[in-house]
């Protein structure tokens, strides 16, 4: 199967699987499978930039990053239609709700670490594309908070992706404007 195909075959099934729930870009119309597109379209700008990329593989987990976090979809099922692969890969980006929340990205990014360095690369372009300017309802705190954390995966992942490492850089570095810090 061509990447194009197996593309549209996964973003057809996230599209669907988050659309029943109606979600949506935060404080927008805009349907979430937007954010997916974004997320797999920097995945294959990078995968251009990287030797021994699997970028069909990468592709998938990226358009599938979110559904078992966010929708209905279970680890059993996603595995009968993507493969147990891609399955481990989108669960290795599932944070770990029973935790307190400040804790869930600590153990995330220790299981990303043992994760091959395809689904990192997801991470980082997650965050990537969600450094974007911040919806008008965030406060301050938020952002600041976003801002540190997306500092956090950087530095956890480092050695991952040299391109998208030094995309999300400049994105951090974009973002710092939207905050008022004196560390920024
Ligand atoms: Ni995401």
């Amino acid at each position: 199967m061509e990447i194009q195909d197996i593309y549209q075959i996964a973003i057809r099934y996230a599209a669907e699987k988050h659309a029943v729930l109606n979600q949506t870009l935060p404080d927008s119309i805009i349907p979430y499978a937007v954010h997916l597109s974004n997320v797999a379209m920097e995945i294959l700008v990078a995968a251009s930039h990287t030797k021994n990329f699997n970028t069909e593989f990468a592709i998938q987990v990226a358009l599938l990053h979110d559904v078992l976090e966010d929708t209905t979809v279970t680890a059993e099922e996603l595995s009968t239609e993507f493969g147990i692969e891609v399955t481990a890969g989108v669960e290795a980006l599932t944070k770990n709700t029973s935790l307190p929340k400040d804790e869930q990205i600590i153990d995330s990014l220790q299981r990303l670490k043992t994760s091959v360095s395809e689904v990192r690369a997801v991470k980082l372009a997650d965050r990537i594309t969600n450094l974007q300017k911040p919806p008008l309802s965030w406060t301050n705190e938020k952002k600041l908070n976003y801002l540190d954390e997306a500092e956090l995966i950087l530095k956890e992942l480092r050695g991952t992706n040299e391109y998208l490492e030094k995309r999300l850089e400049l994105k951090i570095e974009e973002y710092s404007r939207y905050v008022t810090d004196s560390k920024y």
